[in-house]
């Protein structure tokens, strides 16, 4: 029998998620999104949620599948995002990406406050989240129908952009947001070394929303 990948804690989806590495096109993507992460960093910096990626500048990160810290060079501990085992203002940055539709709802006001707590003033969250839309459900219905994608665990569906923006508003100035994607998303899974050479194209076609990518600075 193979071995579980997901679970439900609390009502959060945790799990063992895609191997990045396995998927050249995709690994390229997450360098450029850490790229794009790295204009606002400072201080110390906390990861929530990593799976099985963590950005390079991360001092430490935080996952809800302990065995997900296998998948990292950087420190890393089990946790839950919605009760962060951190001191007040530890932190000079926090960064989530694509977890937030992970945890039910009424709960994902608290990974905001827990965010806050843990940022010193002035500090930045940085949020990437998946953005719900017509391009996203067709590319995912054909490959579930292909069968290129396993079991959906995503339950309780994506935030759309103002979802995304008015959690991070309750508790940070909203300093930067824009989205993300591409047409060739749908390459992102393939496994072929050719698929990284799409690197470029994906790049220059960033028209078809996939991701909604914001930045929170902590009042001072
Ligand atoms: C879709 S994966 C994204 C992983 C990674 N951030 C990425 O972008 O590839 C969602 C991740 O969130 C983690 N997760 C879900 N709820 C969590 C919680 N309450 N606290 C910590 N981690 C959580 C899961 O274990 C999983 O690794």
């Amino acid at each position: 029998m193979s071995e579980a990948t997901w679970d439900v804690q609390d009502g959060a989806i945790v799990e063992q998620p895609r191997e990045i590495r396995r998927h050249p096109l995709l690994a390229r993507i997450y360098r450029h999104h850490d790229a794009l992460i790295s204009e606002n960093l400072s201080g110390r910096t906390l990861e929530i949620a990593f799976g099985q990626h963590m950005h390079p500048a991360a001092d430490v990160g935080l996952e809800g599948w302990p065995s997900n810290a296998q998948c990292v060079s950087n420190p890393a501990v089990a946790g839950d995002a919605r009760s962060l085992p951190f001191e007040d203002a530890a932190f000079g940055t926090v960064v989530g990406r694509r977890f937030l539709h992970h945890v039910p709802p009424e709960d994902r006001p608290r990974i905001l406050s827990e965010a806050a707590r843990v940022l010193e003033p002035g500090g930045r969250i940085v949020l990437l989240e998946g953005t719900p839309g017509l391009y996203r459900r067709l590319t995912k219905g054909v490959a579930f129908r292909l069968g290129l994608l396993e079991e959906d665990t995503d339950i309780y569906g994506h935030l759309s952009e103002a979802d995304v923006y008015e959690l991070v508003a309750r508790e940070f100035d909203v300093v930067a947001k824009r989205t993300l994607g591409s047409p060739l998303m749908v390459a992102s899974i393939a496994e072929s070394d050719l698929s990284k050479h799409l690197h470029e194209a994906y790049r220059r076609t960033q028209f078809v929303k996939w991701w909604t990518f914001v930045v929170g600075e902590k009042p001072a």
